[in-house]
């Protein structure tokens, strides 16, 4: 019998040989297939179904999917073993990763420079021209540690509890470097007018890069064992550039506010402003700034999981298949479903815009409650339950929850507020007036700019400047524990509720 078998991905009718016995994790993964547990039958966001062929159906599957959802061929891919032929048809598809290409002030260098965005789920690097500022080549792909786990608190468990940090330092080192060659490679450039590499990611992020225990980001109260500027040589790294290239991974604030934000804030220039502004980014986890010229105060939340599609019950990332926004026209409700026709889950922006246009229509009451029966169907087989709503209420309870305790501080409103920047993957494609509607953002809508990717904005900024910048802003920034707030419990009681209209 044959040891090569062949799996036919679908919708994109892409086949591939593999050895019998191999792991569908280690396969899809490959493929952009994400697995947000880290591959322990938690979160069934690995599901696939299968066409033809077979996959057996083991103790882990029945706790998490139910007996229909087995009969008509569902299995989660994480537990699977290549034992046949197999045609899959995917819940997910690698999405467009978010980079940047506004324009920014900068004094003219010598040679050639990288920014890099470390995130959790993706990454993004740039090569610029230090002397015209210019974009020249532009890399993206999935952060290949998601195999460890979707979300940060799952990789610093399998960093600490499994002892797969080494492990995950060492392929990030590797991709990165991968990126840098295939930047020049298609640019066509000279390596050797490369002279710095900015990377900026969140604490763990950095943590995992450097080689730093991320143990202690794992309790309360989640401090990392050191958020600075770190600076290597390529030979540190192992990396094959000329020795003269300075790599620095840009340092961050606090626990959950890394470099990311740090830089986003001085890409939007907060710390310049004499009126407040807030900085919103909406990523895997949430992350609250409010500043002007003598302050910044910094919160984070873990609210990002509900928006980028995981806790919900059909959720998924905004790929093939997912509902991404809906509308009313002349009275209809019209979702629009991303590169197909058949509707196969819901992501971030579609179930804001569906739970907006709900409530609008009395389908959804300011509390919650469904005004009938214990689920809506947005379109085909897609539907948002009781839970759901209560994950977004959550979500978005938290959010605004932040945001307000944080105005409180400079005795002010979401009205005193100047200007309100959302970064970050899911605020670039929410729609305002929904997360308006929602009660996600209590401002006046004109004040909401979408910023795109202000982590990248910054880090290729401090391609140009010295690191002393970051310090004087950092020197500013205080980060806020909500959890320990005293008016965070009635403050989230009141905003949890969507607002009447
Ligand atoms: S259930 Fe497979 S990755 Fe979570």
């Amino acid at each position: 019998m044959s040891k090569t078998k062949r799996i036919t991905l679908l919708p994109l009718q892409q086949s591939i040989d593999v050895n019998k016995g191999s792991h569908l994790h280690d396969i899809l993964f490959n493929y952009g297939v994400e697995f947000p547990c880290g591959g322990h039958a938690r979160c069934r966001g690995c599901r696939v179904k299968i066409k033809k062929g077979s996959l057996p159906v083991t103790n882990l599957q029945k706790n998490i999917l139910d007996n229909k959802e087995l009969d008509e061929g569902w299995r989660l891919a994480c537990q699977g073993v290549v034992k046949d032929n197999l045609t899959l048809e995917l819940g997910q598809w690698k999405s467009d990763i978010l980079t940047d290409d506004s324009n920014f002030n900068f004094s003219s260098q010598k040679g050639y420079g990288i920014a890099i965005d470390l995130g959790t789920t993706t990454l993004a690097a740039q090569l610029v021209n230090r002397e015209t500022g210019e974009v020249i080549a532009v890399e993206t792909a999935l952060n290949p540690q998601a195999k460890y786990g979707g979300d940060i608190m799952t990789r610093i468990d399998a960093a600490s509890r499994l002892h797969k940090q080494d492990e995950m330092q060492t392929i990030i080192h590797s991709k990165l470097i991968d990126m840098i060659m295939a930047l020049f490679r298609s640019s066509n450039k000279k390596l050797s007018r490369l002279k710095r590499i900015s990377i900026v990611g969140n604490a763990v992020m950095h943590n995992i890069f450097c080689g730093i225990d991320v143990e202690p980001m794992g309790f309360h109260p989640f401090e990392p064992n050191s958020n600075d500027l770190e600076v290597y040589k390529p030979s540190g790294l192992g990396w094959p550039l000329h020795e003269d290239v300075i790599i620095e991974f840009l340092p961050g604030v606090a626990s959950f506010i890394g470099s990311d934000i740090l830089m986003g804030v001085w890409a939007k220039n907060m710390e310049e402003s004499r009126g407040l502004k807030v900085l919103v980014d909406l990523g895997t986890n949430g992350e609250i700034m409010v500043g002007r010229k003598d302050k910044i105060l910094t919160a984070s939340t873990a609210a990002g999981p509900a928006f980028e599609g995981a806790g919900i019950s059909m959720g998924m990332r905004a790929v093939t298949g997912a509902i991404s926004s809906v509308i009313t026209r002349d009275g209809d409700i019209i979702p629009k479903v991303l590169g197909v026709n058949e509707a196969k889950g819901i992501c971030g922006s579609g179930l804001v815009d569906a739970v907006s246009v709900y409530l609008n229509h009395g389908f959804i009451k300011p509390d919650g409650r469904f005004t009938n029966g214990e689920s809506i169907t947005v379109q085909d087989t897609v539907v948002i339950t009781q839970k759901d709503i209560r994950e977004l209420q959550l979500a978005k309870g938290a959010i605004a929850t932040g945001i307000r305790l944080l105005l409180k501080e400079f005795n002010a409103t979401e009205n005193d507020v100047e200007e309100v920047f959302l970064s970050g993957a899911f605020g670039n494609y929410i729609s305002k007036r929904s997360a308006r509607r929602i009660g996600l953002l209590n401002f006046p809508q004109k004040k909401i700019t979408t910023a795109g990717n202000t982590a990248l904005l910054g880090a290729k900024m401090a391609l140009f400047n010295s690191e002393n910048q970051f310090e004087n802003l950092r020197q500013k920034m205080t980060h806020i524990d909500l959890s320990m707030h005293p008016d965070f419990t009635d403050v989230f009681a009141e905003l949890v509720n969507f607002p009447e209209k």
